[in-house]
């Protein structure tokens, strides 16, 4: 199934959910923060501002451990939406447990057509591995996205940051082989922009008018440039995107007020 959603001159408004890390049962936690909760204050946030997306593209790591009745839930729970939605998998993720849930389905959709763009969702996920490596079918793939619509403005979403973002700890996950999924950017100039999610924080750079842009978790943030493991108090959100017909890219984060979640803010690492 495909996606092509098409408002003449409007722009396209996307809406990036990421990492959610639902567990297996509704009270499962995440450093002390309950993710069904915290996911469920944002799902809150977005219908109130439902007029304002067109499309939902979730990140990755949606589960804390790849359970199916994660899958089920998020699924669930965006079904509040009319949008079209496409999700890719995270480290945490089991992809064949997401693709059990949701078939192949229009969430499962590797590219979209948004107006005068394409979207092309590539897959960072090395099995059993934290970090992230872009197989070179992942990048044939790109190549032939990009060279098949060179006149589209290409946004392209991945779960792994591919550069550094500040964090020594978390900058040894990104997509080990970043330099090849650069030297495409800057090889084909249709691509506008690269966001990603994984670093549970809020990420902009603009490097040779290409936008690159990380994304905040739903559920724990993780401290901006700090260079071991630490939890940030902000608050969980989304990033909001929109495509302009011309190429133009504008960007906002949006994020909870007013909510109160637990979080461990002494954790000194992932499993504590
Ligand atoms: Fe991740």
């Amino acid at each position: 199934m495909h996606i092509t959603i098409d408002h003449g001159q409007r722009p396209i408004r996307i809406v990036q959910l990421t990492d959610s890390h639902l567990g297996e049962q509704e009270n499962a936690t995440l450093l002390g923060m309950n993710t069904e909760q915290s996911l469920a204050y944002v799902i809150d946030m977005l219908v109130e501002r439902s007029e304002e997306f067109d499309l939902i593209l979730a990140t990755g790591d949606i589960a804390l451990n790849g359970a199916p009745e994660a899958y089920r839930r998020f699924q669930e729970k965006l079904s509040r939406f009319q949008q079209p939605k496409v999700w890719l998998a995270g480290n945490h993720d089991d992809s064949s447990a997401m693709r059990d849930v949701i078939g192949y389905g229009a969430e499962m959709s590797r590219t979209v057509q948004l107006g005068s763009w394409q979207l092309i969702l590539l897959d960072s996920v090395v099995a059993g591995e934290v970090g992230g490596h872009l197989a070179q079918s992942e990048l044939n793939f790109l190549r032939h996205c990009l060279a098949g619509h060179p006149d589209r403005p290409a946004l392209i979403a991945l779960h792994h940051h591919p550069m550094a973002i500040g964090c020594d700890w978390l900058d040894e996950q990104q997509v080990d082989n970043a330099d090849e999924l650069l030297a495409i950017v800057h090889e084909y100039d249709n691509v506008k922009a690269v966001c990603w999610g994984h670093v549970h924080q809020d990420f902009y750079r603009c490097h040779n008018d290409v936008h690159y842009m990380s994304a905040p978790s739903t559920c724990v943030q993780f401290a901006p440039n700090s260079p071991e493991f630490k939890l940030d108090s902000a608050l969980p959100g989304v990033r909001w995107l929109e495509l302009q017909p011309d190429g133009h890219l504008a960007t906002e984060i949006w994020r909870l007020t007013g909510v109160h979640l637990a979080v461990n803010l002494e954790s000194t690492g992932y499993q504590q």
